[in-house]
């Protein structure tokens, strides 16, 4: 049985490949080399506690006594390196601690994979020719990107972070010590992953887990960063191919084209747990509010993975929706139910007591190293895990109630909310049966008129739905700059948030209209037409002179009723859409806009008079 050593296995993905990754190879026994610090957690594997081709070894990376006896004890014959610090905003308080882990220890264990592999530079030891070393590194090592373009493999690094910095240096440390000393190494560098047991002070888990408790849900700058998101199992198959196929020496890039903006990612989520588990105090969208950037935020990344799909048949599987789902219900399971038990007993957000603290090691896991506590682990972090897993202790005991609550949640989201436009289609396919044509006409026409101003008001949602960002992220810009206070912009962008979120609702409803009414409209003009018809057919037969003169009259009066019509729904919309004065007039002062002139503009513009 061939030895296989993965760092970080307790982490997110380290756990998530891991698991996958026993499964997947009955011929490998995995050892799990992890520190635990406030990233790393033993739950994440429980699982695979039985498992005899599985170990854990509670140690350092940086530890080199530690790593030459487990390659030596365990024969090591490949290497899954995910052992890292890997969340940014720490890396901007505690640098230090990354150039540690990241770049002292990646240089540990290839000097351990190298000592124990080769006999001289470039000359594996007999038996060693297949030996590998994977070493899992991230897209940020390339920096920034604009509005277009794709990170490849051939990209230039221009890490911006002193965690991106610490992962290029631990990159460039694999790509010499193959180019110096014939090691087969290889590196992967991913995008953002999201799915089950990734820790709470990350983007996806902090957003459900903020939803769920009712506080406001965080959110950088203007929301505008945009990331492309790769689900961790499609990752840990990626991980897969790239260990037993990829070409020794050589970087694959892994991403799956799945760019979101942060604030579109957030909004997502939010609309996702309105159907899991909707709240009576309204859209958990409401909660998100803006907070100040994070310091050399990177504006984008995105991935071209056409290397690893051309070289070596890897595609990501799952869809963007039915994973976010899964993860999304994997931390209801993990923060909702708290929050029922929370709610129950105090109608507050505060945090129950801590009355549980669990023994992360579990005892028949293998422990060859005393144990160490991480130098990297922050307060406030280790703190929040003790209080999460105190709430889940709790939160067992109330696993059926909550279950219930949600089945019936659930119920009520399957109802569909009465169509606002039922009685208008029942009335215009009454007019489908009209055998007469002054009637049948004045149904087309009826059908004609709704459907140019369910396009006016289409265009209209489209345009308040641009119109509210754009403003949103001039007043988050003036925050940036100090020209407004963070607390009145945030509360300002997030009102015009609501307002578009309300604008992209009216567009997906008025979508729909319009396609409703104009398989009505095609099926009205062929109705007249049948009528037209027949009694051109009639008249021949009983020799009367042609009426068309007639039938234009109508259409022309028809048409005119339709534009007087349209003319006075126009103005009754802008009216309708016009009220929230409050909120108008605070976001023009913000913006230093004269409203009067604006809305005059604006009505121009909507009635065609520019
Ligand atoms: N999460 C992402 O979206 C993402 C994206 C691209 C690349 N990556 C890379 O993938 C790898 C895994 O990321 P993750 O999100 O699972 O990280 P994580 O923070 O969830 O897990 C890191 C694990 O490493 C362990 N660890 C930390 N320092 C250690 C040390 N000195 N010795 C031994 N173990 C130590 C921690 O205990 C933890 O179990 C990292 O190398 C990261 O840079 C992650």
């Amino acid at each position: 049985m061939k030895s296989i050593l993965i760092t970080g296995g307790a982490g997110f993905i380290g756990s998530n490949f891991l698991t996958y990754f026993l499964d997947q190879y009955s011929e490998y026994r995995l050892i799990n080399l992890d520190l635990l610090t406030y990233a790393g957690d033993l739950e994440n594997l429980k699982d695979l506690e039985h498992e005899k081709r599985y170990s854990f070894v509670h140690g350092d990376i940086c530890n080199k006594e530690l790593l030459s006896h487990l390659f030596s004890h365990h024969d090591i014959r490949g290497v899954v390196h995910l052992a890292a610090e890997s969340h940014v905003d720490n890396s901007i308080k505690d640098p230090g601690a990354f150039v540690r882990t990241n770049v002292e220890g990646t240089f540990a264990l290839l000097d351990a994979a190298r000592k124990h592999w080769l006999d001289a530079p470039f000359a594996l030891k007999k038996g060693y020719e297949d030996c590998r070393f994977l070493h899992v590194s991230t897209d940020e090592v390339y920096g920034s990107l604009g509005e277009t373009g794709f990170f490849t493999e051939k990209t230039r690094y221009a890490p911006n972070s002193p965690y991106s910095a610490s992962k290029a240096s631990s990159d460039f440390l694999v790509r010499s010590y193959f180019h110096t000393y014939g090691l087969p190494v290889l590196t992967s560098n991913c995008s953002n992953n999201f799915g089950p047991r990734q820790h709470d002070e990350k983007l996806i888990p902090t957003i459900i887990r903020k939803a769920t408790a009712r506080q406001p849900i965080p959110i950088y700058g203007n929301g505008k960063n945009v990331r492309d998101w790769l689900y961790v199992i499609d990752h840990a198959k990626a991980l897969d191919s790239i260990f037993h196929k990829g070409k020794l020496g050589e970087t694959y890039i892994i991403g799956t084209r799945n760019e979101r903006t942060n604030i579109e990612l957030a909004r997502y989520i939010c609309r996702l747990l309105d159907k899991l588990a909707p709240h009576q105090a309204g859209s958990y969208s409401d909660l998100i509010a803006f907070v100040e950037d994070r310091p050399g935020h990177d504006h984008r990344y995105a991935i071209d993975p056409a290397k690893l799909e051309g070289e070596l048949g890897w595609k990501a599987e799952l869809d963007f929706e039915s994973a976010l789902q899964e993860t999304i219900q994997w931390y209801l399971n993990k923060y909702q139910i708290i929050n029922t038990k929370v709610t129950k007993e105090a109608p507050t957000t505060d945090k129950p007591q801590k009355e549980v603290k669990k023994d992360k090691n579990k005892e028949n896991l293998v422990q060859e190293q005393p144990s160490q506590a991480s130098q990297n682990t922050e307060n406030t972090a280790e703190d929040f895990v003790e209080e999460v897993e105190a709430e889940e202790v709790v939160a067992e005991e109330v696993v059926e109630e909550t279950l219930h609550t949600r089945k019936r949640s659930s119920e009520k989201t399957q109802q569909e909310p009465p169509n606002p436009y039922a009685q208008d289609y029942s009335r215009y396919a009454n007019f489908l049966s009209q055998e007469d044509l002054e009637e049948a006409l004045e149904g087309l026409a009826e059908i004609k008129a709704s459907l140019i101003r369910a396009r006016k008001n289409y265009e209209s949602a489209q345009e308040n739905d641009k119109d509210a960002e754009s403003k949103a992220i001039m007043i988050m810009r003036k925050a940036e700059k100090g020209e407004i206070a963070w607390e009145e912009a945030n509360k300002l962008a997030m009102q015009l948030l609501r307002k578009q979120e309300q604008a992209q609702e009216e567009v997906r409803t008025t979508k729909k209209h319009i396609a409703e009414l104009e398989n009505l409209h095609s099926k009205m003009e062929q109705h007249v037409d049948t009528i037209k018809n027949a009694r051109k057919a009639y008249r021949k037969k009983v020799r009367m002179p042609d009426s068309s003169d007639t039938i234009d009259m109508i259409e022309r009066m028809k048409a005119k009723v339709e534009k007087d019509e349209i003319l006075s729904d126009l103005y009754e919309q802008i009216r309708r859409a016009g009220p929230d004065p409050e909120l108008e007039r605070k976001v023009n002062d913000a913006l230093g806009v004269d409203a009067q002139k604006e809305a005059l503009k604006d009505l121009k513009k909507k009635l065609g008079l520019d």
